[in-house]
């Protein structure tokens, strides 16, 4: 079967010539033995209609150049005895297209079977998470890592995954459908309202992927993506000893006086057209993932008092409505509607994936959500009901106290 593949120098020699056929959601250089199947399969469909286009081409441009009228005397000619059949040609025909077909249909059925479920064999090894679309995000959950009082472990935008083993991920919506997609791990299947649905997917090895939902849901269906971020098992472990802790609490001895903020400059944000900052396209020297991991530790400069500003807003602004920040007390924002913010700092994208995690992003975000992400629910029912408007200091306490949740 790898024979079929079209090489990988070749991809990237198409890819030069700017066909994108290697870009970040490419289905043509895949990581993961799913998007694997899913591409030898488009290898066979491809090489069996090339061959069929280059055989009715051949035969087309025969005919044309061959019998063509070259003289005045031809244009005005008789037609030809016309014939009825030829039983041969007839037959050839419908043995070679059953042939063409049966050819496309055995790795087809094969696959199917295959990319349905995880194996029977790598069953009992495989990683259990349930994946929920919202209106425009992803939520992810871990049934397998319960927290005490709390159920379980619930992160947004990405989905973290032990590298070379199966993941099995059951499928959600609760409000409209959605499409899970991965292109270089799996795709794609829908999450269905009221529907149970599931995929299974592997990375072969560590890395950071780019998901994006695949079926149109509404205003900012573009803008609902997601990440994969595939870690060695030691990386999982820690990754998911952090994510199982509470939020980081940073107290401060005083609230800082308001005057603190007046020189800082503002920027209407909402003038400018949102756009993504590029910090995990890896052009400037460092892998994404290794971006994603730099994520994961406090940055530096924090500053007690402003974080305790911010954490005092995001109540009195009505944050605590809709998001979760699960507090070493018990006590802590318990919303539902929005995703679970724990740990958001240590994401590296916000608005659904849309966004880089950085502070400027992450201010133009709470700023006016409705420019970044038109029609979104932290705007339509946040923000324009509830008349929320921050100040600018606001702003910057509340991205100091969300960016120091790691
Ligand atoms: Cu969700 Cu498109």
């Amino acid at each position: 079967m790898r024979l079929l593949t079209l090489p990988l120098f070749a991809v990237s020699w198409i890819d030069r010539l700017g066909f994108g056929l290697n870009g970040k959601q490419s289905t043509m250089v895949v990581e993961g033995p799913v998007a694997e199947a899913q591409l030898r399969l488009f290898y066979v469909t491809c090489w069996v209609t090339l061959v069929i286009f280059i055989v009715v081409a051949s035969v087309l441009a025969y005919a044309t150049i061959r019998f063509k009228a070259r003289t005045e005397a031809d244009e005005h000619a008789e037609p030809p005895e016309q014939g009825h059949g030829n039983p041969l040609v007839e037959v050839g025909l419908i043995g070679a297209s059953v042939l063409a077909l049966v050819i496309i249909a055995v790795p087809t059925l094969k696959y199917i079977w295959y990319d349905y479920d995880v194996p029977a064999e790598s069953k009992a090894n495989a990683y259990e998470v349930t994946a929920t679309g919202y209106q425009w995000w992803f939520q992810f959950q871990y049934p397998s890592e319960q927290i005490t009082g709390s159920g379980p472990l619930i992160t947004a935008n990405e989905l973290v995954i032990p590298a070379g083993r199966p993941v099995h991920v059951n499928l959600r919506s609760v409000d409209v459908m959605h499409s899970f997609w991965v292109p270089k791990l799996a795709g794609k299947v829908d999450m269905i309202p009221n529907r149970g649905n599931f995929l299974w997917l592997q990375a072969d090895h560590p890395g950071y992927f780019w998901g994006q939902c695949a079926e149109f849901c509404g205003d900012s269906h573009a803008l609902m993506r997601f990440r994969v971020i595939a870690l060695s098992p030691r990386d999982f472990q820690d990754w998911l000893a952090q994510q199982m802790s509470p939020a980081r609490e940073l107290s401060p001895s005083s609230l800082r006086p308001k005057a603190q903020f007046a020189s800082l400059e503002y920027h209407d944000f909402a003038e400018n057209a949102p756009g993504i900052s590029g910090k995990y396209e890896g052009d400037n020297g460092i892998s994404p993932l290794d971006q994603w991991k730099q994520q994961q530790f406090p940055n530096k400069g924090e500053d007690p008092e402003l974080i305790a500003r911010g954490k005092a807003l995001f109540v009195t602004k009505t944050c605590a409505g809709c998001h979760t920040i699960r507090q070493a007390d018990g006590k802590g924002p318990m919303g539902v509607t929005g995703p679970n913010l724990t740990h958001v700092g240590a994401r590296s994208t916000i608005a659904g994936g849309f966004l880089d995690n950085t502070p400027e992003y992450m201010r133009r975000w709470i700023h006016n959500p409705g420019v970044v992400k038109p029609g979104n629910k932290m705007w339509v029912l946040g923000y324009e009901v509830n008349h929320i408007a921050l100040t600018p200091e606001d702003e910057v306490a509340l991205v100091a106290y969300l960016q120091s949740l790691k």
